[in-house]
């Protein structure tokens, strides 16, 4: 039993403004309706992995320049791609994308000058001084053919090991002395003085062995002077984010350092859009955090086939997974709620609740008035159907009753199941018809149910007209968060 009023305590719109990047930022004439957009209101860019044979397809290049502001290749600034022959550099496709950069007002991040894979057979067969020394020229090669026309490089890429050594990886880079890696920096730093310097790897996403490692050879070199800039999390990511992924990204910050998501891509599920949004709210609550790439346009474009990682399907339209990221970028732009965080409901005013994931909101399906008729989510209208009013049951729980049909909200037969219909009912005061506000963060709470302790929620994250609404069991997700828009 809880005993407390206190609805929409202190929820707090985590938005950091005070990012060091600046580069690449759109025009404000697509703030709030565009990834580009609404992240350059934050100051931040959003970016996507390019593969430099697309530009010639009109929708995937529609995609790109409607929402992104970087770009990043894909393979072309590979070792294998640009030094085919050792001292005979290819730039063809790489120029391409810096081309088609300048030309639609987007930034490059170079990707990526020594990494143990996607190496030349030439290099491949290298070992000792040789292999460092062609190293060392590759990266002042590339760098300096791409001079001045980079944001940020990963001059590093995967050096280090999975599991709970925390050391690096053996490779034939190892192989030539532990201290390839910030010959490989200072080198970089040398060609190309304006771009940021990124050391870049995967299975970083919290702390663990592995990000350990990297946060330490990082606070070594920002103690001896290895020019270091910014640390990218490539963030490939199955059906769920650590919990101190946000944490993480900011004990790197703390070092000095700038942090970078950099080939971000989800498992498909019903977690995937949660996730993206959870990413998304994390690099901009780090004021550090300069942007977010995406490993990909469509899901068709993705390295993870079937895993429809990405933010498009496969025939370009906007998925769940888009609205969340759109709308975790756009929070702090809107006016949050009303009544503001840290106020009780009004029992007299009327609300339209609109859900976080899908920005769509609650309505009484069709207009009706009777008994079990089901509560779907709808395009916004503000009609009777969507207007609900909170009554006092006491002990901080409330009715949700119906300005159209006077009916209230209703866990279906007092089901205590996960997906279990929430319908009307007529108001008899049931603990299935009473339910909590519970805060979650950015002005948004959860409505829990008294009698089964599940949140009310957009069944399987749709953002369809006619979704069901059912409840499920409390887990945060942006589908079972919800704005009390008072409009009356
Ligand atoms: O272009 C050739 C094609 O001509 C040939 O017929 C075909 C035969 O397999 O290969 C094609 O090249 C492939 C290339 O992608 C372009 O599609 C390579 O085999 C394939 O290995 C390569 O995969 C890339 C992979 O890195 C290589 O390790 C992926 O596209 C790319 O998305 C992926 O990106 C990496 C990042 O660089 C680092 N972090 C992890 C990330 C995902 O693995």
């Amino acid at each position: 039993m809880r005993t407390k009023r206190t609805l929409l305590s202190a929820a707090t719109i985590a938005v950091a403004l005070t990012a060091g990047m600046t580069v690449g930022l759109a025009s404000t004439a697509s703030a709030g309706t565009t990834l580009k957009g609404s992240a350059a209101e934050k100051g931040r860019y959003f970016g996507a992995a390019v593969a430099t044979g697309k530009l010639s397809d009109s929708q995937y290049v529609g995609i790109l320049n409607r929402e992104f502001n970087s770009v990043v290749p894909e393979n072309e600034m590979k070792w294998d791609a640009t030094e085919p022959q050792q001292g005979r550099f290819s730039y063809t496709g790489g120029d391409r994308l810096v081309s088609h950069a300048q030309a639609n007002g987007m930034s490059v991040r170079g990707h990526a000058l020594l990494w143990h894979a996607q190496q030349p057979g030439w290099a491949q067969g290298l070992s000792g001084t040789t292999l460092r020394n062609a190293a060392i020229n590759h990266v002042t090669q590339v760098a300096t053919h791409f001079r001045g026309q980079i944001h940020s490089w990963d001059v590093v890429n995967e050096a280090f090991a999975d599991g709970g050594s925390g050391g690096r990886r053996d490779s034939n880079l190892q192989r030539t002395g532990n201290d390839w890696i910030e010959a490989a920096f200072r080198a970089a730093r040398a060609a190309d003085p304006g771009a940021k310097l990124c050391y870049n790897d995967y299975n970083t996403d919290g702390v663990n062995a592995k990000s350990t490692g990297i946060y330490n050879m990082v606070r070594d070199f920002k103690a001896r002077g290895v020019p270091i800039d910014c640390v990218g999390f490539q963030s490939h990511l199955g059906t769920s984010v650590p919990g101190d992924y946000q944490a993480n990204l900011q004990r790197f910050a703390d070092l000095g350092v700038d942090v970078q998501i950099t080939e971000l891509d989800v498992m498909t599920g019903s977690n995937q859009a949660n996730i993206y949004a959870t990413v998304t709210r994390a690099c901009l609550a780090v004021s550090r955090c300069n942007g977010i790439t995406v490993w990909g346009v469509r899901d068709s474009d993705s390295w993870r086939g079937t895993d429809d990682a990405l933010l498009f399907d496969r025939s370009g339209n906007k998925k769940a997974a888009y609205t969340s990221v759109l709308n975790a970028l756009n929070v702090g732009a809107n006016p949050p709620s009303t009544p503001p965080p840290g106020s009780p409901v009004d029992t007299s005013a009327w609300y339209v609740l609109v859900n976080r994931n899908s920005g769509k909101a609650l309505d009484v399906y069709n207009l009706a008035t009777n008994d079990g008729a089901r509560i779907t989510q709808w395009s916004r209208n503000n009609g009777n159907q969507q207007q609900w009013q909170f009554v006092d049951s006491g002990g901080g729980y409330y009715r949700l009753k119906s300005r159209l049909s006077g009916k209230v909200l209703d866990v279906y037969n007092f089901s205590t199941s996960d997906a279990a219909a929430i319908v009307q009912w007529s108001d008899g005061n049931g603990t299935n018809q009473q339910f909590r506000l519970a805060e979650s963060a950015g002005g948004y709470v959860r409505v829990i149910n008294r009698n089964s302790g599940k949140a009310v929620e957009v069944q399987g994250a749709s953002t369809a007209d006619g979704a069901n609404i059912v409840q499920y069991a409390d887990w945060g997700g942006n589908n079972q968060q919800w704005q009390l828009i008072r409009i009356g």
